[in-house]
Order: structure tokens, then C-alpha cells, then sequence
């Protein structure tokens, strides 16, 4: 199948590792050029100069920080003096700590809505005036399974995560007149640096191997492992296609069976 997006511009956020980087090289393995951005400037070098190799598209890496909406701002304008027009915006970010409701104070409440809502809210913004240009637009926002079935410990996520998926649906509403699909797409299981980490923190407050808590999560997966981030990316690149022309408002979970529920 032509996902017809050679060519095509990708704004792929938070993109130097895991789930975005996957993205980014599925994206660019369709021939779409890239810009990519992560706060490590060498780890986001790094990725760009990967991909590049693998797929030869251009591709701009910035450093920024999606809490930052200097950065933010920043990062949408290079990219737009680089390459003239953004086609394909993926919302992207590191995920909020893990913990009880009664661990975490207002302070942390903020940072984890700053950094998985708000910084989906100003890249939308500082982007849709480029879509609405160009006369189309792609918007995919990375949340998570815990939309569908609240994870015990992710309370933060659970919570925030409701927010970004509100927003799409009411974007996808608005921004459908414009030919502009927004969509969300959401993770299970899938093995990056987060998950490790996740992990190895479990592993130590309830006082187990790392293996016998890898173990048990793959024990609730139908499929019985983790995805491989190639997987999920895969799936952001058929959203992001003129093949997904008719699909907006959509939250499609990427979780070999987890979620229990029927929709
Ligand atoms: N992996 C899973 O199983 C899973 C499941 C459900 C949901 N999710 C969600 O999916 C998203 C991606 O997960 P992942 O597993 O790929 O995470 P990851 O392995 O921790 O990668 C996160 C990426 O985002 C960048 N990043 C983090 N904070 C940033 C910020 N403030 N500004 C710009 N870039 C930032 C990181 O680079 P720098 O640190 O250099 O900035 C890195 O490139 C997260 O929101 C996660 O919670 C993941």
C-alpha cells in the first residue's frame, strides 16, 4: 500500500528514543521529512543521524522542551523556515511519575498536565495556522491504554491523559471542515527506556525481580509480550497516510489485547 506522504512534512515531538523515535522512522521510511525534538541535544543528534542513514530523508532535530512554550513556539518556527509547511504533527512527551493519588501534590499535578496537556495544547496552536495554509493536516497525540482501562499506581496519566483525548475529539470536530484528522493513538505494554524504568521502580518498592514484574505484565497481554516500538509506529504512519483520510476522532489502542473493555 502508497501511504502517499512522500514528501510530506512530520513534526514528530519528544522523538530521540522509544515511541517517538519509532514513529519518526516509520514516518520516514514512507519518505516523509522530519522534524524531530527531544531536551538531550546528543541523544537527539544521535536518533536524526540513525534514521537519516536508514531511510536518507532530511530531517531538522531542535532541542526543546515541550513544557516550555518558548521552545515550543521556537521549535514550529524553525521548522516551518526549514522545510515551508508542516503536514503531520505527532504529540509526544515523557509520561508523569507513577504513584498513589496521596503521593502527589499540586506542584507535581501541574508538571504532569504541562507536560502531557498543555504541550499538546501549544503545539496544536502554534501548527494548525500552517495546516489551514496548506489546506490539510494530520494531528496524532500519543496518550496511552490507561484512556481505556486506568492503571492501578498511574494516577497522574490515568487523569491527564482523559484531558488530551477531550481535546482531540472536540479538535476533530472543529478542525474537520479544514481536512485536518486528529486522532489519538495509545500505547500498551511497549518496551522503551520508560518501561524499564517503570519497572525497575516497582521492582523495588514491592520488593521483586525486575523479571518476575516483566513477567507478570506480559502474563495480562492476550499476544503475552510487549509490542516492539516499530509496532506502534507503524500505526502512527498509516494515521498520518492519505490512506487515513477518513478516520478522525479516534482513539485506537496499540496493546495486543490488554484493554478489556469493548470499545
Ligand atoms: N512505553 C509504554 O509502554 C507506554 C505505555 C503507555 C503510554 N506511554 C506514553 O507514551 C509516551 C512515550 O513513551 P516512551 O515509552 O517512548 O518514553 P521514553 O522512552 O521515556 O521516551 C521519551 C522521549 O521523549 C523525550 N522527552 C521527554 N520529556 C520531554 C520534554 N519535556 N520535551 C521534549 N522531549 C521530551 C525524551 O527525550 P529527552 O529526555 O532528551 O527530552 C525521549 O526522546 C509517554 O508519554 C508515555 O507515558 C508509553
Amino acid at each position: 500500500m502508497d501511504f502517499g506522504i512522500k514528501g510530506k512534512v512530520a513534526l514528530v515531538v519528544a522523538s530521540s528514543s522509544g515511541i517517538g523515535k519509532a514513529v519518526a522512522m516509520e514516518l520516514a521510511k514512507e519518505g516523509a521529512k522530519l522534524s524531530l525534538c527531544a531536551r538531550n541535544e546528543a541523544r537527539l543528534l544521535a536518533a536524526a543521524q540513525e534514521i537519516s542513514a536508514a531511510t536518507g530523508v532530511e530531517i531538522l532535530a531542535v532541542p526543546a522542551d515541550v513544557t516550555k512554550a518558548s521552545d515550543v513556539e521556537s521549535l514550529v518556527n524553525k521548522t516551518v523556515a526549514r522545510f515551508g509547511q508542516i503536514d503531520i504533527l505527532v504529540n509526544n512527551a515523557g509520561g508523569p511519575p507513577t504513584g498513589a493519588f496521596e503521593s502527589f501534590n499540586d506542584e507535581e499535578w501541574a508538571k504532569a498536565i504541562e507536560l502531557n496537556l498543555l504541550s499538546t495544547v501549544r503545539l496544536t496552536r502554534e501548527v494548525l495556522p500552517h495546516m489551514k495554509k496548506t489546506g490539510a493536516g494530520r494531528i496524532i497525540n500519543i496518550t496511552s491504554m490507561t484512556v481505556k482501562q486506568p492503571l492501578e499506581g498511574f494516577v497522574l496519566s490515568n487523569s491527564v491523559r482523559a484531558g488530551v483525548t477531550g481535546l482531540a475529539k472536540t479538535l476533530s470536530n472543529e478542525l474537520a471542515k479544514h481536512n485536518i484528522t486528529v486522532n489519538c493513538v495509545l500505547p500498551g505494554w511497549t518496551a522503551t527506556d520508560r518501561v524499564l524504568e517503570i519497572q525497575k521502580a516497582r521492582a523495588k518498592r514491592e520488593n521483586r525481580t525486575e523479571e518476575d514484574i516483566r513477567t507478570e505484565i506480559e502474563r495480562s497481554i492476550p499476544i503475552g509480550r510487549m509490542a516492539e516500538p516499530e509496532e506502534f509506529g507503524a500505526t502512527v504512519a498509516f494515521l498520518a497516510s492519505e490512506r487515513a483520510s477518513y478516520i478522525t476522532g479516534v482513539s485506537l489502542q496499540v496493546d495486543g489485547g490488554f484493554i478489556k473493555g469493548l470499545i
